[in-house]
């Protein structure tokens, strides 16, 4: 008896000697933190490392904490501190985070750790209209890098459908959009970086200098160091767009007339559209919530009044840049190319918006979904590259297979060119 109770006695202390050590490792990052003399702020704060656990899918959280803390960064000097520390003993993990909007924990730690927000840094956006490019901090957000290079009538040319992600994030994965059949993702329209290496090194990488790093760095996950800046392509911006929705009940209609858009790649902007994308509709419902809010009447049609294939109809979505001076020639255009399509005749819905509304489209969506509390909610999301060998078998089995009618969030669907 004696003996067990001895036993169980030192197991006790040993378990308490072992989350002492645990607690001590763990503790002992912040003041390492507060000792690099950062400009920026350092948080501990418990429902601040809850928040930043979260992203924009809600899928996970973690349940062991495994932030130590948060570090906003006022300069690449913090940056470089942060990463360096994190070398030093006691080591720990760091990991950048852009807007958080990805969705299965990408931007948190996975061991313990720090999350360096990126936020605005130190803040500047610089357009070098002569040069046609734009300097920008790696937290800077899409939408800021648009409004700052409108200024100087020019904007970048490849996009995401939302422009509340930071530049950082996407180029951590590809950025794409309808225009990327044209212009190539945006991590192929990026000149240069500054990159914060897994040594606290800094290094400034293009397609000539560090050219390793710099294809690492672009589609890396955030795996192969901290994009501090990104030297960005700018074009002359147009200043409206016509936006223009077809609908198809036939799906190998539907993609060969997509397929044939996006051949026209390179072609005169005259001879082709600016943006190529489509959608599936299996419910009439969820297309209102998601992406008509420009178009009225906002549900352009019952489904049941066309003659659906399965109960899956597909709208080919496109618009056409322009500048005011131009509107007559643009209808043209239009015209011409949509004789080259095979649409339901009766389907064609039209809207003009001024550029920035149609590249912030989705945030008058975010808007609405978010004042009935639809936005901050789970989203089980899912990006899939299917070879064109195989997009007809994926439209029997998955559209009109396992979703039928029955599913309740948008589904995008678009081809690109693989030599972009
Ligand atoms: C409503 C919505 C619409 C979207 N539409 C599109 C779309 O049309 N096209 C598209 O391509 N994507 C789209 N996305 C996905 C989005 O582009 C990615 O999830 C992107 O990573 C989010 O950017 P973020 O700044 O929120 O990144 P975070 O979620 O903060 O980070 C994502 C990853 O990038 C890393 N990272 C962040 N900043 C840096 C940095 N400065 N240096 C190095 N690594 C970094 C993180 O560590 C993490 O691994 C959409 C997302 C949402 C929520
Ligand atoms: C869809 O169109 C193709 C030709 O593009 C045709 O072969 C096929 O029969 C059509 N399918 C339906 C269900 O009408
Ligand atoms: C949805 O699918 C179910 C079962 O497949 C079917 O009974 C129903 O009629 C469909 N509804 C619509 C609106 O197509």
């Amino acid at each position: 008896m004696a003996a067990m109770k001895n036993n169980l006695l030192v197991t006790i202390l040993l378990s308490l000697a072992i989350c002492c050590l645990v607690l001590t490792v763990g503790l002992t990052v912040e003041p390492t933190l507060t000792e690099i003399g950062l400009d920026g702020e350092v948080s501990v704060e418990a429902s601040e490392l809850e928040a930043v656990s979260l992203d924009f899918g809600r899928l996970s959280r973690r349940e062991e904490k495994t932030t130590l803390a948060l570090v906003r960064p006022a300069s690449l000097d913090d940056v470089v501190k942060v990463v360096k520390a994190a070398n030093k003993w006691p080591s720990f993990a760091v990991s950048a985070r852009g807007h958080g909007h990805s969705i299965s924990g990408q931007a948190d730690t996975r061991m313990k750790g720090v999350v360096i927000e990126m936020g605005k840094g130190s803040g500047e956006i610089k357009v070098w209209e002569k040069e046609m490019y734009v300097d920008v901090w790696g937290g800077e957000l899409w939408i800021d890098v648009l409004k700052a290079t409108m200024e100087y009538g020019l904007a970048p040319m490849s996009w995401t459908d939302y422009l509340y992600l930071s530049v950082g994030g996407t180029l951590s994965n590809a950025g794409i959009s309808g225009q990327t059949f044209n212009y190539g993702p945006q991590i192929s329209n990026v000149f240069e970086l500054d990159v914060v290496t897994g040594k606290g090194e800094v290094m400034t990488c293009s397609e000539e200098r560090n050219s390793d790093l710099f294809h690492a760095v672009l589609g890396g996950l955030g795996q192969f160091g901290i994009i501090t800046r990104a030297r960005i392509a700018l074009q002359p911006a147009p200043q409206r767009v016509r936006w223009i929705r077809v609908l198809y009940s036939n799906f190998s209609t539907f993609s060969k007339d997509q397929e044939f858009l996006i051949s026209l790649h390179g072609r005169q902007a005259s001879q082709r559209f600016d943006y190529v994308e489509g959608f599936v509709i299996v419910d009439e419902g969820l297309i209102n919530n998601w992406r008509s809010s420009f178009f009225s009447p906002s549900n352009p049609v019952k489904i049941s009044s066309l003659n659906a294939d399965g109960g899956v109809l597909y709208c080919l979505e496109i618009t056409k840049n322009y500048h005011q001076g131009n509107a007559d020639s643009v209808d043209e255009e239009i015209e011409a190319l949509l004789k080259k399509l095979d649409f339901i005749p009766t389907s064609v819905f039209t809207t003009d918006v001024p550029y920035v509304d149609f590249l912030n489209r989705v945030h008058k969506a975010e808007l609405k979904l978010r004042s009935k509390g639809l936005w901050d909610v789970s989203h089980p999301w899912l990006n899939l590259f299917v070879p064109k060998s195989r997009i007809e078998d994926f439209d029997k089995g998955v559209f009109k297979g396992i979703l039928g009618n029955k599913t309740s969030g948008p589904i995008l669907i678009y081809p690109m060119n693989k030599n972009k």
